[in-house]
């Protein structure tokens, strides 16, 4: 009997055309879900803010942006005389980045499509980049770095965000690990070829900034707490923002599907929230973020 072969590696082209189709699919559940979102990583943006010191006449890029609630905070520190450019390679990120841009009435933004891998300014024409949770993303996070330093001034700076160790993260993988247990998902691999929320540990960050020719980078862990007043919304936010775990449920048997919500919610209500009302819950996370001069 012979072995099956290996099926055939996806090529990085693979990779992005796949990714590109996931994150366009996301867009209304990501503009849905930005509040609760960025209720809790909110002290990451800040972070972020901090470390690339934006002053006034200054430009700055965020890549990647979805929403764009990490870049709109700098556009009144680069006031007056300098802008903000929110970018997302997805369409409807872009559209629904323009909307919340228009909603909290910024004037000094520019909201485009923009590739992270290429990016598509001139050479040294900004002085912050920001990219929250976007570099473990691509095929070839040292190809976009090197971009990033060539969009970036001599002594620009950047500001990157990645999710820690999957141990950390139980916001994204206490429910992912529900569906894995009953056959529905495939569970979490850093190692995996194709990139994830956990392919850029700590140390392959700070090497990636080393070898891209960034000076003196710096990394800082900050943690997180998603909070929702119940179990069943903590879960409804999970799966709303989770593609994996939209996709992994929509493939349930529908006399399963009841049954999978109800362990979702089991294990979400292991982290109870001590600040919270009754039935509260606060689910941890943890992020690197990551700075550095150009
Ligand atoms: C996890 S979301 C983070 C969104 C936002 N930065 C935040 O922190 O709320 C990842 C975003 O990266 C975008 N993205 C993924 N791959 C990209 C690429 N190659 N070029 C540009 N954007 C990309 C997706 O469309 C999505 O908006």
């Amino acid at each position: 009997m012979s072995a099956t072969p290996d099926p055939t590696p996806p090529t990085p082209d693979d990779l992005r055309a796949g990714s590109r189709e996931r994150w366009e699919r996301s867009s209304a559940a990501w503009e849905r879900e930005r509040a609760w979102f960025q209720e809790a990583v909110d002290p990451v943006s800040h972070a972020m803010i901090d470390a690339i010191g934006p002053q006034p006449g200054h430009v700055v890029l965020e890549a990647a942006a979805g929403l764009g609630d990490t870049g709109l905070l700098a556009a009144e520190l680069v006031h007056p005389g300098g802008k903000v450019i929110i970018s997302d390679g997805a369409e409807g990120m872009v559209e629904a980045a323009k909307r919340h841009a228009a909603e909290r009435g910024i004037v000094n933004v520019e909201v485009t499509p923009m590739e992270l891998e290429w990016l598509d300014m001139s050479a040294a024409s900004v002085d912050g980049l920001l990219v929250r949770f976007g570099y473990m993303l691509v095929p070839d996070p040292e190809t976009a770095l090197r971009d990033a330093r060539r969009v970036l001034r001599p002594g620009g700076r950047i500001a990157l965000a990645v999710w820690d160790r999957p141990e950390d993260n139980p916001w994204l993988t206490a429910g992912t690990e529900v569906l894995v247990r009953h056959g529905l998902a495939e569970p979490f691999d850093p190692a995996a070829p194709e990139p994830g929320p956990f392919s850029l540990p700590r140390e392959r960050v700070l090497e990636l900034l080393g070898d891209t020719g960034f000076i003196l980078p710096e990394i800082d862990r900050i943690d997180v707490r998603f909070r929702s007043p119940s179990a069943r919304e903590a879960r409804e936010h999970f799966v709303g923002l989770s593609d994996r775990a939209t996709t992994a449920l929509k493939g349930a048997p529908a006399e399963r599907r009841a049954e999978v919500e109800a362990d979702i919610e089991a294990a979400l209500a292991a982290f109870p929230d001590p600040d919270g009302p009754e039935g509260a819950v606060a689910v941890p996370g943890a992020v690197l973020v990551a700075a550095a001069d150009a």
